[in-house]
This record gives C-alpha cells, sequence and structure tokens, in this order.
C-alpha cells in the first residue's frame, strides 16, 4: 500500500479464503474463493474496495454530492448509494435503463437509502453518458453543491487501488493456507477489479495468472479498458507496472446473449454450487464467470495442478431481481 494515498476503512476485512471442498474432489483440482461477498451486509461485494479510495477522494475535494452512473441493477450505485448515507454525502445515480414497474434487488436499496436516481433510455445512455455527467455536475452546482463524479464501477485509476491492495492480502491468504495458486479469477464487468488484481499480482505474486471472465464487452475492450486503467494509474501514483504482455487475459466466451442475461447452464451451476456448497452466486456477475471457470476447467482450458481461486466479487441482491427468469429456466430443465 502506497502511503499518501487517501482511503477511508469502510469494508470489512480482509475477507476470508474458503476451500470448496466438494467441489475440489468432483472437478480433481482445488478451487478456493475469496469471499468479497463478505465485504460487508447491505455494501457488500467488489465495489467497496475500490470506492475507500473513490469516496476518500470526494472527502478530500470537499465534496457534498456523490454522483455515479450504471444499470438499473447495478451494484456498484447500490454501494455507492449505502456508503454516501454512511459518510452523510448526497448521491445522484444516473442509470442505464427504463425505470421498472417493480423495484426490487439493488435499485430497491438505493431508493431505500435516499438515492436522487435518473433514468435513461439504453441507446442514448450508451451514445452520450460524458454529457449527461456533464450536465448533471453542472446543474449540481448551479443548485449550490460541491459534486464528485465516480465512473462506472469505480473504474478508473483511484479505484485501481482497491484491487491492488486486495492482492497484497491474497499473497498473505496463500501463505497462510500454505497454496501456491495458479490462476486468480473473477468476473470482470468494468475493468477494474481486474486492473487492480493484475498490477498487485504482477508486484506480489507474479508466478500467478489472473484471468477475467467478461460479462458483457468483448476481450478486446476489455484489454484496452484495464490497460488504460493501468496506465492512468501508474502514471497519476507514480507506480511502476510490473507487468508483461500475458499479463492481461480476458475470456470472453460465456457472456451468452448479452449483459445481465443468463442462460439456463448458468442459472443451473448458480443453484449447484449454492446446493453443494452452501455459496451464493448471482446471475449477471459471479455466476457466468463461475460457471466458465468450470467449463474451461473442464475442456482443459486451464492447464496445470495448482489451485484455482476464485474472487467473490459478491451481487447477490441482483438474483432477487431475477428470480421469475432463474426459477422458469430450472423449470425447463
Ligand atoms: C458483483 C460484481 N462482480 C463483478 C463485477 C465486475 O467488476 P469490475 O466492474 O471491477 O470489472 C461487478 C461490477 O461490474 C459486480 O457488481
Amino acid at each position: 500500500m502506497m502511503a499518501g494515498v487517501p482511503r477511508l476503512q469502510l469494508a470489512q476485512l480482509p475477507t476470508p479464503l474458503q476451500f470448496l471442498e466438494r467441489l475440489s474432489e468432483r472437478c480433481q483440482r482445488e478451487i478456493w474463493v475469496k469471499r468479497d461477498d463478505l465485504t460487508g451486509h447491505a455494501v457488500s461485494g467488489n465495489k467497496i474496495r475500490k470506492l475507500e479510495y473513490s469516496l476518500a477522494k470526494a472527502r478530500q475535494e470537499g465534496a457534498d454530492l456523490v454522483i455515479t452512473c450504471g444499470g438499473v441493477q447495478s451494484n456498484h450505485c447500490r454501494a455507492t448509494a449505502i456508503l454516501a448515507a454512511q459518510l452523510g454525502l448526497k448521491v445522484q445515480l444516473l442509470l442505464r435503463g427504463d425505470e421498472p414497474e417493480l423495484v426490487d434487488g439493488n435499485l430497491f436499496l438505493d431508493q431505500l437509502a435516499g438515492a436522487q436516481i435518473s433514468y435513461f433510455a439504453r441507446r442514448y445512455y450508451s451514445a452520450h453518458l460524458d454529457f449527461i455527467v456533464e450536465e448533471t455536475c453542472e446543474q449540481a452546482r448551479r443548485e449550490g453543491h460541491k459534486p464528485f463524479f465516480i465512473p462506472t464501477g469505480a473504474s478508473d485509476a483511484v479505484g485501481v487501488w482497491g484491487y491492488y491492495n486486495a492482492s497484497e492480502e491474497l499473497a498473505r491468504d496463500f501463505e497462510r493456507e500454505q497454496i501456491a495458486p495458479d490462476y486468480l479469477i473473477s468476473a470482470t464487468g468494468s475493468g477494474g477489479t481486474q486492473a487492480g488484481l493484475t498490477a498487485g499480482v504482477a508486484e506480489h505474486m507474479p508466478g500467478l495468472q489472473v484471468i477475467g471472465y467478461a460479462v458483457c464487452d468483448d476481450e478486446a475492450w476489455f484489454c484496452n479498458k484495464v490497460k488504460s486503467d493501468l496506465a492512468d494509474w501508474s502514471e497519476a501514483y507514480g507506480m511502476p507496472l510490473k507487468t508483461h504482455d500475458g499479463s492481461v487475459q480476458v475470456r470472453d466466451r460465456y457472456i451468452g446473449e448479452g449483459y445481465a442475461i443468463a442462460s439456463p447452464a448458468v442459472f443451473q451451476s448458480i443453484r449447484d454450487l449454492l446446493q453443494l456448497e452452501g455459496l451464493l452466486l448471482d446471475p449477471v456477475y459471479t455466476g457466468k464467470a463461475f460457471y466458465g471457470m468450470l467449463s474451461d476447467l473442464e475442456a482443459g482450458l486451464l492447464p496445470g495442478d495448482g489451485p484455482l481461486v476464485f474472487v467473490h466479487t459478491g451481487g447477490s441482491f441482483g438474483l432477487f431481481a431475477q428470480r421469475e427468469q432463474m426459477l422458469a429456466s430450472l423449470r425447463d430443465l
């Protein structure tokens, strides 16, 4: 960790590293899970590690209003809304998609936490996000606020610190458990978790391969995003990058029909893991990535015999917003 980078203590750390005994036996490979779904309760998941830095910067700059954006069921927006409440800051969420009739999952918590919410049609949002953000910040200034904008998923140079430091925590976990994993695997949605892990692993555990399983955009997009967040971070904080050509690996074969659309096989694998190990995943991020990891393992695409470590990045509230899809999908199997 670098001294002098402002950070708030918001996450419950360290999170446990859990061995999945029965699944490992079944797969004939050790599978461990870093339980970052346990960074908190209402504010659970990976975003807290990044927001410890983003919100510290907001505070340092004297902001009284935090503005951020994401999908209607964004875990990042929910975590930001609740943490802002915890810090006595106002929050405004710019959400991609129409206001749903049934307010559920993360959106329910956004509302309950008192976030001010604006909805934008998907196409308009995707084409004009920069403009929407500028306008919203400008309007807030006119109203006498000091806004601070956090980009999608808190994935920027500041947010890299969250998982850069998590990799130090993981190095201590591996030391304690006396394991030397081959792969560190997580879902990739806006790239920040993978960027932080990649930089941290290059520094602390150079033999370990980080792999991000994409849940929306393709491999080229994520490689570019992760590398550009890392370059920004390195430049902004004068941190040397110890990454090499193969450091950024993204697999995009398991996105399925698109962001937040899970296949029956993903739903089934979520149910099976819950029944086998009591571990709950979500259909948008962790369920897809875990399913991808198991499928690749079966296909011989994760060679070696060392352990696999899956970073559970949270997201369980998103499952409730998809209960109908999940039940229908399991019925049809
Ligand atoms: C539960 C969950 N897992 C994984 C991710 C992906 O993390 P990142 O946005 O840092 O790529 C997200 C957010 O996008 C998330 O909400």
